[in-house]
């Protein structure tokens, strides 16, 4: 055992005690801890320095009323000005990786990289910078959601020319910063955008086309990120030597009953959740449930080809194995049962899937609807991935607990405790390469169409304040304890 954990154990670090009685519950030496926030949700500076528009600046500022709050992220948290103290925040916390994303149109403001925005350039250059003078590795997202609005105009992620910009977009921003970044996301939960951005009006830009647009948007935002990683892997992986994947999220989907027909309702639930964008990358094509329901779905619509576009053979080559690592955001648990196809011929993706969705009443409930207490996800989920997509390396990207609270907040340290407990059976029992995990959030921030009212940081962000005052909360000094011991102290 390494020296440092040798003296915790002695001074009597008492870690949690795993299921199977491990008792050196140990973080491996190489684990990487840290935290993740993203461009919109932190930043503000909407207009500043030459920064663009994008879809969440339009979709916010025309319709104020789209947030709980009436609120936006034209200021956020302000990391902006104040990224410099995010920096010495991480730094206290001790962790070694911060994950965070850059802002398309703060560095490209029409989408294009035919002008690039100096001054934004510059507040990404100076973040990496202070990042490593403090030996902090960032992980950096390319498009965490906020596309810029000229591209939208376009036609966002149903034109395939979007494609092609991002790859531009990424080429710029593995030149400009590719010297410091080691680990690229390139597109942050393609099926949140899909689904809510163009299935749904809760995100930007709020188009509803729910049986056909968000296919059409999923093709695409694979070929985007497959396009991005082969840029990477052509001219820039010789040089730069750093890995670049794409983050997924499902929750962990449970059959209801021991039934045959629950049990292969959640197995569809994971291939139309997480299967329609791990499949294509991590094994190619769709997956075959989807192929076949979605093409007979159509059919008995009236329609004479499927829904779901099809890949080409040249496409599933392009797409197929651009992964260096599997990104994953896990939050919570689902239990999946089975409902019989019924024949209304509406295109629909949740018809087209079927099952019905629940949580078990045993788990307890966060601030918000979809999200639960339910560690065991982690493991299974993991050890699911590694066995179907064997990706190799697996990094948790996001992992977060959802409540009002502002300084004490119990519920979130029984969450991360928890959860990193349920992946330390993963790592230390099932023998799963997990290398890392970046707790979401570092901050309260901007939560998307709950505005502020929900809160997922470590640390506690006054939005009332005008300079957006940082507190530790209780979660975030015992996530710093766990950093330091590498270890689920109590
Ligand atoms: C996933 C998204 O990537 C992130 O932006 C969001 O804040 C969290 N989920 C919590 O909802």
């Amino acid at each position: 055992l390494p020296l440092k954990t040798l003296i915790l154990f002695f001074t009597g670090c008492c870690c949690v005690v795993g299921e199977e009685n491990i008792t050196n519950r140990y973080f491996p030496e190489t684990f990487q801890f840290g935290l993740a926030s993203a461009a919109y949700q932190v930043e503000g500076g909407w207009n500043e320095d030459g920064k663009g528009e994008n879809i969440w600046d339009r979709f916010l500022h025309e319709q104020p009323n789209r947030t709980t709050d009436g609120k936006n992220g034209d200021v956020a948290c302000d990391s902006y000005h104040k990224w410099k103290e995010d920096v010495e925040l991480l730094k206290e916390f001790g962790v070694s990786v911060y994950r965070f994303s850059i802002s398309w149109a703060r560095i490209l403001p029409d989408g294009s990289a035919n002008r690039i925005n100096q001054p934004g350039v510059d507040y990404y250059l100076n973040l990496l910078k202070e990042l490593k003078a403090n030996n902090i590795e960032p992980l950096v997202t390319l498009y965490h959601w906020d596309l810029p609005q000229h591209l939208s105009e376009l036609g966002g992620w149903l034109n395939p020319q979007i494609a092609d910009y991002f790859g531009e977009y990424a080429r710029v921003a593995f030149s400009l910063f590719g010297d410091y970044v080691k680990r690229w996301a390139t597109v942050n939960e393609p099926k949140s955008t899909c689904l809510l951005g163009y299935g749904n009006t809760m995100d930007a830009p709020g188009l509803v086309l729910i049986g056909d647009g968000i296919y059409q948007c999923a093709k695409i935002q694979l070929l985007a990120h497959a396009k991005a990683y082969h840029i990477y892997d052509k001219e820039f992986r010789p040089t730069q030597k750093g890995k670049i994947s794409l983050v997924l999220d499902t929750p962990w989907n449970e059959p209801i009953s021991d039934s045959a027909n629950d049990k292969e309702a959640a197995e569809r639930e994971m291939q139309f959740g997480f299967g329609w964008f791990a499949n294509p990358v991590y094994l190619g094509d769709w997956p075959d449930v989807m192929k076949e329901r979605i093409n007979n779905r159509s059919s008995q619509e009236g329609i004479g080809f499927s829904r779901l576009p099809e890949l080409s053979q040249e496409e599933i080559d392009y797409i197929n194995g651009t992964f260096d690592y599997f990104g994953l955001n896990i939050y919570t648990a689902l239990l999946v049962g089975y409902i019989p196809d019924d024949d209304i011929s509406v295109p629909n993706y949740w018809l087209d899937k079927g099952n019905t969705l629940s949580s078990d009443p045993s788990w307890p409930a966060s601030s918000t609807d979809w999200l639960h207490y339910a560690p065991f996800a982690m493991r299974k989920l993991v050890n699911y991935i590694n066995d179907l997509y064997k990706p190799g390396e697996i990094f948790i990207t996001e992992n977060g607990w959802c409540d009002e609270e502002l300084i004490e907040d119990p519920d979130r340290i029984r969450y991360h405790k928890g959860y990193l407990s349920s992946l330390l059976d993963a790592i230390l029992i099932d023998k799963v390469n997990v290398v890392g995990y970046t707790a979401w959030s570092l901050l309260d921030n901007f939560e998307w169409t709950s505005g502020y009212t929900q809160r997922l940081g470590l640390i506690y962000v006054d939005h009332d304040s005008p300079n957006r005052t940082r507190t530790w909360k209780s979660s975030g000094l015992y996530y710093k304890k766990v950093v330091e011991t590498r270890c689920l102290v109590d």
